[in-house]
């Protein structure tokens, strides 16, 4: 969607994965879905680097309004929960310097049974601008004909004036989407099925990315982009080897950097693999291109994936989704390089730069469950990320 926004993958929070629907604020005070929950979020994303790192949306997922609109068909936000309306929270967030979203269905209720837009396009849509809304998630649950109802709600999205990012669960309710419709009428877009908070899940996502690559990388860009879902780094599911995994294949997928964890109980290393730049740099790579699996082994085990970036740079991500480490070496050809000297820099810092020479093989050890993750600087170009006296040839 070409509205100025997005023209690298949006960064921020979502409600969903780590709080789902907890509306008994009573007997989980801390988890329900509130008021309180968005400003304790903010806060921290403030004070604690994720903004500084780019995180900026704080959206708030399913589950917010009262069952029942309001008399004059307006949402209204749980009275209980969100005392202090929607406009006073969203002012609090954009106080802090971040950008406030919000939730909404195609249908007539949201998957989890709230009021959805359907009949009330126009008035929410106003309702969302007079609340200063930044990003409108809109759901798929119950939509008609998302092929009308997804472009006729961005519609009235933009005639606010205000701009607001869209986020469509269009493609992920469909069968055969028709992705260059969506991607004109939305910023991001859901493509398959929601995460959950496991490895399994992770890999799940990745093989359906990897497998389906051909029908929908081409329509990422500037102001477009496919989501593979949110982050589920710093959550219980996910070793620290894996929550790099993630990171890494989301930043070759250009896919919206979405956090849903308890930011205020965030572990160190964690939160270290969430805020490390070099990883962030690839993802917000400016020709939004998204990277594609380019290599797998027979076993299906070893995965390499490439991305390209600006200056003819690349990032690429060895997956390791065995259960043991693995030591091997790779051409050229299966790296998906053209035949020449590269800079090569570990984007997690474990190891020391090196060069790769045109002649060699590239040595990799993978941990178990885990990811090797390298920006190739092509070695004929003069960069200001590595200089000559940095580099240690091997
Ligand atoms: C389905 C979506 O895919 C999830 O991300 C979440 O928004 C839930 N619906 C909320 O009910």
């Amino acid at each position: 969607l070409d509205n100025g926004l997005a023209l690298t993958p949006p960064m921020g929070w979502l409600s969903w994965l780590r709080f789902g629907c907890t509306i008994d604020c009573e007997k989980q005070p801390t988890e329900c879905i509130s008021e309180n929950l968005i400003k304790r979020t903010a806060d921290v994303m403030a004070s604690e680097g994720y903004l500084e790192a780019g995180y900026q949306y704080v959206t708030i997922d399913d589950c917010w309004p009262e069952k029942k609109r309001g008399p004059d068909g307006r949402l209204v936000p749980d009275n209980k929960r969100f005392p202090s309306g929607i406009k006073a929270l969203s002012r609090y967030v954009q106080s802090k310097g971040l950008k406030f979203g919000i939730y909404e269905d195609y249908g007539n209720y949201t998957c989890a049974g709230y009021p959805g837009v359907l009949g009330h396009e126009a008035i929410d849509v106003a309702t969302f601008a007079e609340w200063e809304v930044d990003y409108v998630k809109l759901d798929g649950c119950g939509a008609p004909d998302p092929d009308e109802g997804y472009p006729m709600f961005g519609k009235h999205l933009n005639e606010t004036g205000r701009p607001m990012l869209y986020s469509c669960s269009w493609p992920a309710y469909q069968k055969h989407p028709h992705y260059l419709a969506i991607a004109e009428s939305c910023n991001i877009w859901r493509n398959y099925a929601d995460i959950a908070n496991s490895w399994h899940s992770v890999v799940g996502i990745m093989k359906w990315f990897g497998d389906h690559q051909d029908e929908f990388a081409k329509f990422a860009g500037p102001g477009h982009f496919n989501d593979p879902d949110m982050l589920v780094i710093g959550n219980s599911g996910l070793t620290v080897d894996q929550a790099r995994v993630q990171m890494a294949v989301w930043s070759i997928l250009a896919a919206p950097l979405i956090m849903s964890a308890d930011l205020s109980t965030m572990k160190p290393e964690f939160k270290e693999i969430l805020l490390n730049r070099d990883v962030i740099a690839v993802n917000q790579d400016v020709l939004g291109k998204q990277g594609l699996r380019v290599w797998t082994s027979d076993d299906k085990k070893q995965v390499i994936w490439h991305r390209e970036l600006e200056g003819d740079a690349r990032a690429l991500a060895f997956v390791n989704l065995g259960d043991k480490a693995i030591d091997n070496s790779y051409s050229h050809e299966q790296m998906l390089l053209p035949i020449q000297d590269f800079f090569v820099k570990d984007l997690y810092k474990e190891e020391q730069d090196q060069i790769l020479s045109r002649n060699d093989d590239f040595h990799v050890r993978i941990n178990a469950t885990g990811v090797k993750f390298y920006k190739f600087i092509p070695k004929e170009c003069e960069s200001d990320d590595v200089s000559e006296n940095e580099i240690k040839e091997i």
